[in-house]
C-alpha cells in the first residue's frame, strides 16, 4: 500500500502522473543549458550544444543524443518565430520512485522553454549594483547542472539588497563567479577573469568577451580576484548568455569607476556585438 499526496489531494499511487517522480526534483538530478537568438539567428549553438554534452557526461546520462536535441532546439525555435529569443532547456535522468542510485534503463526527461529575452538595456547602459556573498557550491560548478541552490540563495539576497547580481566568493577570499554570470575587472590595460577551473562555469559569453577583449586592445589575465582588487579596479563587468556584458558601478556599496559605467563597458558590448550580427 502506498498513499501519495499532491497539495491537498491524496492520489492512487498509480494515477501519479511521472512528472512528479522526477529524480530533477528529488536531487536536482539533470543538467540545462540556456542560449538566445540574436534578430531570428541562434547565437553559439554549437558552443552550447558542446557544454551540454560535456554536463550530460559529466553525470553520466545517456540515452538521449546531442543530434536530437539539436533538432528539438531548431525546431522549437521555428515552431515560436521570435526574432530575439531565450532558450532554456534540460535534461534530467529520468523518473522513478526516490533512490539515490539510478537504474541505467530509466529514460531522461526532457524540458524546453522558449521565450521572447528580456532588455536590459538600461541595465547595459546604467550599469548595476553588485553584492558579495560567500560561495556555498559543490565542487563541480564546470557542470551546468539543475542544482542551483546556493546561486538562488546568494541571486535572492542581492535583489533584497537592491543588487543586480550576487558575485560569489570562495574561502580564501577569491571572487569565483556571479551566481549566473562571469565576472571580469579592467585593472589598467587588463581585462582579468577567474581561470576556468572546476570552481566556475565555462561561460560562453566569457569566451566571447575574451575574444572581444583581445580585439578591443586590452590583455587577458585568467587569474582570481581577491575582492580588494576587485574594489579598487579601474571597471567591473559581469556577463552572460541573457545579458550580455553588463557594468558593474556599485560593489557591497562601494563606487566603482565613480559610479558610472567606464569607457571599456561600452567597448567590449560594441566589440561583442560584431559576433552577434
Ligand atoms: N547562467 N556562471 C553561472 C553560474 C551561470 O549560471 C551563468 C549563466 C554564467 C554565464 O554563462 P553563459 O555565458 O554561458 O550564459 C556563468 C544562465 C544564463 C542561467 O542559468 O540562466
Amino acid at each position: 500500500m502506498q498513499i501519495v499526496m499532491i497539495q491537498d489531494k491524496i492520489i492512487p499511487a498509480e494515477e501519479v502522473d511521472p512528472v512528479h517522480y522526477d529524480r530533477g526534483i528529488f536531487f536536482g538530478d539533470g543538467v540545462y543549458e540556456v542560449m538566445r537568438s540574436y534578430n531570428g539567428k541562434l547565437f553559439a549553438l554549437e558552443e552550447h550544444l558542446k557544454r551540454f554534452a560535456n554536463s550530460l557526461s559529466a553525470i553520466q546520462i545517456t540515452g538521449i543524443e546531442i543530434e536530437q536535441l539539436r533538432a528539438r532546439v531548431l525546431r522549437a525555435f521555428e515552431a515560436a518565430g521570435i526574432a530575439d529569443a531565450k532558450i532554456y532547456f534540460h535534461v534530467t535522468r529520468g523518473s522513478a520512485p526516490r533512490d539515490r542510485s539510478w537504474d541505467d534503463s530509466l529514460e531522461p526527461n526532457f524540458f524546453l522553454n522558449l521565450s521572447e529575452i528580456s532588455d536590459n538595456s538600461t541595465d547595459r547602459t546604467n550599469g548595476i549594483a553588485v553584492s558579495t556573498h560567500p560561495d556555498w557550491r559543490w565542487k563541480r560548478c564546470d557542470i551546468k547542472s539543475l542544482n542551483l541552490l546556493a546561486n538562488v540563495l546568494a541571486a535572492n539576497d542581492a535583489a533584497r539588497k537592491g543588487c543586480g547580481e550576487a558575485i560569489l566568493v570562495d574561502e580564501a577570499g577569491l571572487i569565483t563567479e556571479g551566481a549566473g554570470s562571469a565576472f571580469f575587472a579592467i585593472r589598467g590595460k587588463n581585462l582579468q577573469t577567474a581561470p576556468l577551473t572546476a570552481n566556475i562555469l565555462p561561460s560562453i559569453t566569457r569566451e566571447f568577451t575574451l575574444k572581444a577583449a583581445r580585439n578591443a586592445g586590452l590583455e587577458v589575465v585568467e587569474e582570481s580576484l581577491a575582492v580588494e582588487q576587485a574594489v579598487g579596479a579601474d571597471e567591473l563587468l559581469i556577463a552572460s548568455t541573457t545579458q550580455d556584458i553588463v557594468p558593474v558601478v556599485k560593489f557591497d556599496d562601494k563606487p566603482i569607476a565613480g559610479g558610472k559605467p567606464g569607457k571599456y563597458a561600452a567597448l567590449l558590448n560594441r566589440e561583442f556585438s560584431l559576433f552577434t550580427a
